[in-house]
């Protein structure tokens, strides 16, 4: 997935493009670039592969003066990260400037019409496709606004571009086709903004305009245009975003995951916000748009999603089943789409993503709409396609999450799905109201025991630093706790590199044992519950073999210590909630196993913060 940037205004468009890209850089990190227009109609770019840190560095050597500009970070799809692939891209006579995120699917079809025509590529990339293309209907002599709707309409696949006219430096011209990461118009005074996401244009503006799949907008200093490809104009909506700046910066942390990891206890509060009545054990979640005929008719939910969210969806399948009695399927949004899942008007889909524009999240809601479910997301990123497109949605609160790994988005979506179960269950009559009320009571605790195992970060640093070395890790759970096993393992590859596998404990002895010697360090989630005497044995099937056994264990349990090489305590919590608790020591343990090991732990490597390409 890759960060777009455009400016047109009275500043410098260098120095917006720069901030706004900066604030980006955890879509894609591969190159960046930028064109500016000067006022004598000459089109500057400074682009090269790596950081975002190379481009400044180059931009402060050769400086660019103007106030129209495009700027692009590059995530890697067609040609590898190099110079002459870094966006922006020119036509053959530098007459256009493009940036793009998402993928030309028929850019062979038009590479290879173009230069029977004699047309030159510079690059390897898609993304030129469209440049030379936009080049040459500018050429034959139409309007840039035609010329675009020209080009946008013989493009296939996903894409949000951006085109820049060196003979018009009184506009920009903008589109979203597909599911590609979404453009954002950010409406300035006497200067507009255009942006993949709302952090770049944060410092600048708080009214903003999300263009929708397959729209256009033309942006100029008093403002903007937006129009189906076809030209029929579209009246959009335009929202003020409640963020501040602030939220979206590092602060005094020194990674946005660390960051994150330490905003848990707030956002956790921030999700409940307005949600929960203690005293009647209600759950107000009005933009899910629940009906007791509705609840009533459904006789089942698929939850769609990947990665991260994929196992909130795990754990949210044991907490509607167990509170709502309602039966969960959790499907991979990337194999759901293509597998003809049984689905009809009583099914719900419910999709779960942090950013709200995964592509495959994004095509598996698609399937479920044309398949006649409900369909709901659960979604951090305000505006986003998956929001938009839902029948109904839990929005997580969690405010902007930088860092590539998610964290405080799987923790909310947790409590999101926490939330929906109890308020399916009591309009099903599933969910007592005394039920309910003991419900909402122990999330009430869930801050100040998220809070309690944050203090003990010291701890983690330095148990980290005793594994930092390990070429493999086993992460093992039962229950409620397997979802929570499979994302400790994903954290730590994730940002470590290290190979690591989350297994359901019970499966041990259907293969996994024969990993187990005395260079392989075990995590094993063992708090207390009613599989606790079950997790105590894998634990000593494990010691049997020589394995170093680290468990995460429930304060007060003692007797833990004979059991396991090294025990992480963490704070009693009512079963349902466990996971929220006991996933925290994971991604600290993560964390810091990744800076002992020098990783570049908010942009690791060959990942992007979404993925918005299939
Ligand atoms: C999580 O740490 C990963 N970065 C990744 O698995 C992520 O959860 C996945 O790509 C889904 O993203 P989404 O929640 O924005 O849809």
């Amino acid at each position: 997935m890759c960060g777009i940037v455009g400016y047109i205004g009275s500043r410098q468009a260098s120095d917006v493009i720069l901030s706004g890209l900066k604030r980006l850089e955890y879509r894609g990190y591969d190159s960046a670039g930028l064109a500016v227009l000067t006022r004598n109609g000459h089109v500057n770019v400074r682009r090269d592969a790596g950081k975002l840190s190379n481009l400044e560095s180059l931009v402060a050597a050769q400086p660019v003066n103007g106030h129209i500009g495009i700027g692009h970070t590059r995530w890697a799809t067609h040609g590898a990260p190099s110079q002459r692939n870094s966006h922006p891209h020119t036509g053959m006579n530098g007459r256009v400037v493009v940036v793009q995120n998402g993928i030309v699917e028929n850019f062979i079809e038009l590479k290879d019409e173009l230069q029977a025509e004699g047309v030159v590529f510079a690059s390897d990339t898609d993304t030129e496709v469209i440049a030379q293309l936009l080049e040459r209907y500018v050429e034959s002599g139409l309007p840039f606004l035609e010329a675009a709707q020209a080009t946008l309409n013989r493009l296939e696949g996903s894409n949000a571009v951006v085109m820049l006219n060196r003979d018009d430096d009184r506009q920009l011209i903008c589109a979203r086709l597909g599911n590609a990461g979404g453009i954002t118009l950010g409406i300035g005074d006497g200067e507009m903004f255009i942006a993949s996401d709302i952090p770049a244009i944060l410092e600048y503006t708080r009214q903003v305009v999300f263009l929708e799949n397959r729209q256009m907008a033309v942006i100029d200093q008093r403002g903007y245009r937006v129009m189906h490809l076809t030209g029929e104009p579209i009246s959009a909506e335009e929202h003020t975003i409640a963020w501040d700046p602030v939220s979206a910066a590092k602060g005094e942390y020194r990674h946005f995951m660390q960051k994150e990891i330490f905003e848990q206890p707030r956002a956790i509060v921030e999700t409940l916000g307005g949600r929960i009545d203690f005293e009647t054990g209600d759950v107000s979640l009005p933009e899910m748009n629940l009906t007791p005929e509705l609840v009533n008719h459904l006789n089942k939910i698929i939850i769609v999603a990947c990665g991260t969210s994929f196992y909130s969806g795990l754990v949210g399948k044991y907490l509607i089943e167990s509170i709502a009695r309602i039966p969960v399927e959790v499907e991979y949004a990337s194999e759901f789409r293509y597998y003809h899942p049984i689905i009809d008007d009583r099914t719900a889909v419910l999709a779960i993503t942090q950013s709200g524009e995964t592509a495959d999240t994004l095509a598996a809601m698609e399937q479920a709409r044309q398949d006649g479910a409900t369909l709901w997301t659960i979604v951090n990123a305000f505006g986003s396609q998956a929001m938009r497109v839902s029948d109904g949605y839990i929005a997580m609160h969690a405010g902007p999450e930088i860092g590539v790994a998610s964290t405080k988005a799987f923790t909310t979506s947790i409590v999101d799905q926490y939330l929906l179960a109890v308020a399916l269950g009591r309009l099903k009559g599933s969910c007592s109201a005394e039920r309910a009320r003991e419900l909402i009571f122990d999330l009430t605790h869930l801050p100040d025991l998220a809070g309690r195992v944050l203090d003990h970060d010291a701890e983690y640093k330095e148990l980290a630093h005793l594994f930092h070395k390990a070429t493999d890790f086993l992460f093992i759970g039962r229950g409620i706790n397997y979802p929570i096993a499979l994302e400790g393992a994903l954290k730590l590859k994730e940002i470590s590199y290290i190979h690591a596998e989350g297994y359901p404990a019970g499966e041990m002895k259907h293969g996994p044992i024969a990993l187990i010697d005395e260079t392989l360090p075990i995590v094993a989630i063992a708090t207390n519950d009613f599989l606790y005497d079950k997790m105590v044995s894998q634990i000593q099937q494990s010691k049997a073999r020589g394995g170093i056994v680290i468990a995460v264990a429930t304060e007060g349990n003692e007797a833990i210590c004979n059991e396991a090489d090294h025990v992480i305590y963490v704070p009693e919590a009512s079963p349902l909630l466990a996971p929220i608790v006991n996933v925290i020591p994971l991604q600290l343990l993560a964390y810091h196993i990744a800076v002992w090991r020098g990783c570049d732990v908010d942009q690791p490597r060959n990942l992007a913060k979404s993925v918005t390409v299939e």
